[in-house]
């Protein structure tokens, strides 16, 4: 059960997608631990994380180095930001999240992952923590809010030209009456000026009702 190395930072093992632990012997949920040759891994759930589910169902765009510099919208307890966390383990994460009840279990993994730093925010006003940011190689969205495209749109200037943004939609918090895609097309072509889409792909079956879409900034 060598890993085997999928994308920078990221690995398989026996099947099954996995990080170094950057904080070995911690977890930052219920993850399984995997010791292989004296490194310690955490194995990534598909499940629990969309960005998992992507990398399991074959993303093509993988743009997370070493020393990046992330934003990222909707952080809520950690659980993928801790695994971006031991890809970009000499970077920097701005984790935001508006739920105080997630901030606070947020707060607890920061305490022993330097490289995240919580923000307690609304996304959709940036100007409430621009003084806090530099500009980010990577920005990651996942945040269950009714105007999603508004929301990364307002915080593309955080983004460097040509820098990618990870933007998960999920259909059922923008409008359930609607099909979830023309709730897609509609959010995507919000952005058409801005980014150009070069990855979706649906998350089925790991989650339902979302598309993972990777854009690059013009
Ligand atoms: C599906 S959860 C995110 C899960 C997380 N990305 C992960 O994979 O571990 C969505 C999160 O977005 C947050 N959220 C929704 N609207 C937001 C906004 N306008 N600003 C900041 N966070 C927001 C919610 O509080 C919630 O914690």
């Amino acid at each position: 059960m060598q890993p085997k190395k999928i994308f920078e930072g990221v690995y398989e093992i026996n099947g099954r997608i996995a990080t170094l632990n950057s904080t070995p012997g911690k977890r930052a949920y219920s993850e399984e631990l995997k010791i292989v040759d004296r490194k310690e891994y955490r194995l990534w759930n598909p499940y629990r994380s969309k960005l998992s589910a992507a990398i399991a169902l074959g993303l093509k765009n993988f743009h997370f180095k070493n020393s990046d510099k992330v934003l990222y919208i909707g952080a809520a307890t950690g659980t993928t930001v801790s695994h971006i966390s031991d890809i970009v383990v000499d970077g920097r994460i701005y984790c935001i999240e508006m739920s105080e009840r997630n901030m606070r279990e947020l707060v607890k993994l920061c305490e022993s992952r330097p490289n995240m730093l919580p923000i307690l925010a609304d996304a959709s006003e940036p100007n409430a923590y621009s003084d806090y940011i530099e500009t980010c190689d990577v920005l990651y969205q996942d945040a269950s809010a009714r105007e999603q495209a508004k929301i990364l749109l307002s915080n593309a200037r955080f983004l460097k030209r040509g820098g990618y943004a990870y933007f998960v939609i999920k259909s059922q918090s923008i409008d359930i009456s609607k099909k979830p895609r023309e709730i897609f097309e509609s959010e995507l072509k919000i952005l058409e000026n801005d980014f150009e889409v070069i990855e979706k792909t649906s998350l089925d079956p790991y989650d339902k009702l979302h598309l993972f879409s990777v854009l690059k900034k013009k």
